[in-house]
């Protein structure tokens, strides 16, 4: 079984971080591993096999890049030469021989990995892998897409514009103007986002009109395509979904709760921070089926397997609405969809386990 994890998105440190609590928790005996990392750059390594290393430390964040870098000695040779060590391909190319894998656990976030580029690699490599197709992880990655779909299919999603790149190109001003005016119906503050992106990379909440370029030019870095949204006032509630043999379950859900140092649930709160959800969700008997039968909707209407986090807010009227779902969701030891899993009776090694043994059915 290959894990690969790293890559091209700004989500390559969680990436490494989540792989290596699933290297920790993979058992050895059955799966024979080989640990693959792409770097920030798209060069595909074999990297040692190190998972006590992939972990955010002193709040430094670990790499495919560092991991490389100190597997100090190792020759360049073709994998199938028996070298576990270090593969480099030319930048931006995929390895020629990756070894012999009967499967393909694709740890990664974000674009080039989560958006259905890799899984379309591996559709034509003919290799099972761990995970949403090409079109749930396309539609997972886009923001955009992801509203359209759960709104034709009757899923409750919160207000939202979007401005495309050519919008941006042609008149920057008009499109500028759509936020302006965006905001004047749905009232400050408003989310800036990158289309395609994850763990809140890229994301500003603009207060007003003084913050709004700073937070546009952030949001483009990361993605051209960019989507404001209105501020949902209600508490933030996930819920894990993952496929048995005889379909989606969901997990018992849980609440993200404020954090007071952070303004909202950004990457620092997340990773450095770790803030802290509750498992379960602390709600009522009807709130906590109606949250998990639309996370399970929410998985069939995107065409999803193997596993989904969806993400809600629970507004103060009492209405759940989705905000997104996420088709690899992190897998850090502090991350919510094991914890999820964890409190609905399945382990962490099962959960693994049963993501791999759904890839190969
Ligand atoms: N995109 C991050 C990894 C998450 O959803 O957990
Ligand atoms: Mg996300």
């Amino acid at each position: 079984m290959a894990v690969v994890f790293g890559g091209r998105s700004s989500e390559h440190t969680i990436s490494v971080v989540t792989a290596g609590a699933v290297l920790r928790a993979i058992d050895r005996d059955k799966y024979d591993v080989l640990p693959i990392g792409i770097t920030s750059d798209g060069r595909w390594a074999l990297t040692a096999d190190e998972p006590e290393r992939m972990a955010i430390a002193d709040r430094v964040l670990p790499s495919v890049e560092g991991l490389a870098e100190t597997a100090e000695g190792s020759v360049l040779l073709p994998v199938e030469q028996g070298n576990r060590e270090v593969v480099y391909a030319e930048p931006g190319a995929v390895p020629k021989a990756l070894g012999e894998v009967d499967v393909v656990f694709p740890m990664l976030h974000g674009p080039y990995g989560e958006d259905g580029t890799l899984q379309g690699l591996l559709e034509l490599s003919g290799v099972p892998y761990v995970g949403a197709g090409v079109l749930a992880s396309a539609v997972g990655m886009d923001k955009e897409y992801m509203k359209r779909v759960f709104a034709s299919f009757g899923l409750p999603v919160g207000p939202y514009e979007v401005i495309r790149p050519r919008e941006w190109e042609q008149d920057p001003a008009a499109a500028r103007k759509k936020i302006v005016d965006f905001a004047g119906d749905h009232g400050w503050p408003v989310f800036v986002k990158p289309a395609r992106a994850g763990s809140s990379i890229g994301i500003s909440k603009v207060e007003d009109l003084a913050g709004l370029d700073e937070a546009i030019e952030e949001a483009r870095r990361h993605d051209p395509k960019i989507l404001v949204e209105a501020l949902l006032r209600g508490r933030e509630i996930e819920c894990g979904v993952l496929e048995f043999e005889d379909g989606p379950r969901a997990s018992v859900p849980a609440e993200i709760p404020p954090v007071s140092t952070h303004d909202f649930y950004d990457f620092e709160a997340k990773y450095i921070d770790a803030a802290d959800g509750v498992v379960p969700a602390p709600l009522t008997e009807e709130q906590t089926a109606r949250v998990r039968e639309l996370a399970v909707r929410a998985f069939e209407a995107v065409s999803c397997e193997g596993l989904v986090r969806a993400d809600f807010f629970l507004l103060d009227s009492g209405e759940f609405v989705i905000n997104e779902i996420n088709t690899m969701p992190g897998f850090t030891p502090i991350s919510m969809y094991p914890r999820m899993w964890e409190a609905s009776g399945v382990s962490y090694p099962e959960l693994v386990d049963r993501l791999i043994q759904a890839a190969l059915r």
